[in-house]
């Protein structure tokens, strides 16, 4: 199983941190730590994660200045440990624009309370002022607004007749730590399984007029009412370990430039291939689905009927 690798980003203690690097020590967890950072050199978790063998770095403390220069500095090295996603655990800096834009649905974060209540600051006083039954963290991607991404998971938490701030923070961050493993486990096999990729490709060949789905030979297919198939979706057919799409090309010229251009992307599929279809794999991890959305437009319409295709 190839593991989906995390940077960690935090600015202290670093116990959610702590929670993911011990769950990533399970053989079957999909995902692995490759780096810790701080900002700052001081933050306590550094050394847990030093200790525990984890590249760690420590960043100066960004003043007003060099604010932007300390993202782009961090960016770098997060994309030289070679990470997938960021996992952002306790880290207190509002990220910039530029920032987020490059790591869009890539990066998670865990806060504490039961989003969208009590974004920002002093969540567990809220709570407690609000007089809420339960509190509870929640894990949500993040977007350039402050704890406002969709939400992956929540865990409410009771809060106990005389609970303090801190009493509540400690029972909230033991279910953190068992929730930020869990979502991001899930969240970074979502495009590796197949049933996940399935309903991406449906999602978007669905989209397109008149489209239906049916089976094929066992293979989900989506086509025209009533008319010709524009897409077959393949999930290890006859043991050969791929999950891809095949969609139809303007012939075997186009299929053999687009192999050559792409030899991970594409491959001549079984059967297809000699009537000009195209595999498109599914399975490589970063999927760019505006371009699985753009090849089955297209192949949508090299099958319709005039008429149709003029329409649209
Ligand atoms: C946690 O409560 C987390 O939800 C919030 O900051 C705190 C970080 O704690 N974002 P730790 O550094 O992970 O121990």
């Amino acid at each position: 199983m190839q593991k989906a690798r995390i940077a960690v980003l935090i600015s202290g203690r670093g116990s959610n941190m702590a929670a993911l690097l011990y769950a990533a020590k399970a053989a079957d967890c999909p995902f692995e730590i490759v780096l810790v950072a701080a900002d700052s050199p001081d933050a306590a978790g550094l050394r847990l994660a030093e200790g525990e063998g984890i590249p760690a770095l420590g960043f100066p403390k960004p003043t007003g200045k060099d604010k932007s220069q300390f993202f782009e500095a961090l960016d770098l090295q997060i994309r030289k440990s070679g990470a997938d996603y960021i996992a952002l655990a306790g880290f207190m800096r509002i990220l910039p624009s530029s920032f987020v834009g490059g790591w869009e649905g890539r990066m998670l974060n865990i806060h504490p309370s039961l989003l969208p209540k009590y974004k920002g600051l002093d969540t567990h006083k809220r709570a407690l002022e609000a007089g809420d039954s339960h509190a509870g963290c929640s894990v949500h991607i993040v977007t350039a607004e402050l704890d406002d991404g969709p939400v992956l998971g929540q865990t409410p938490v009771a809060i106990l007749p005389g609970d303090t701030e801190d009493a509540l923070a400690a029972r909230i961050l033991i279910a953190e730590h068992q929730l930020y493993s869990r979502v991001l486990a899930e969240y970074v096999q979502r495009d590796s399984q197949p049933e996940a990729i399935l309903a991406q490709v449906r999602e978007r060949a669905m989209a397109l007029p008149r489209a239906e789905e049916t089976l094929s030979h066992g293979m989900p297919c989506f086509g025209i009412e009533k008319g010709k198939k524009f897409a077959y979706f393949t999930k290890d057919h006859h043991g050969d370990g791929i999950t891809a799409l095949i969609v139809k090309t303007t012939g075997e010229e186009e299929q053999a430039m687009l192999i050559e251009e792409d030899p991970d992307l594409y491959y001549r599929p079984a059967y297809f291939g000699p009537s000009g279809w195209i595999g498109i794999r599914l399975d490589g991890g970063a999927t760019d689905w505006d371009h699985v959305r753009d090849r089955l437009e297209t192949s949508w319409r090299l099958i319709a009927p005039r008429k149709l295709a003029d329409v649209f």
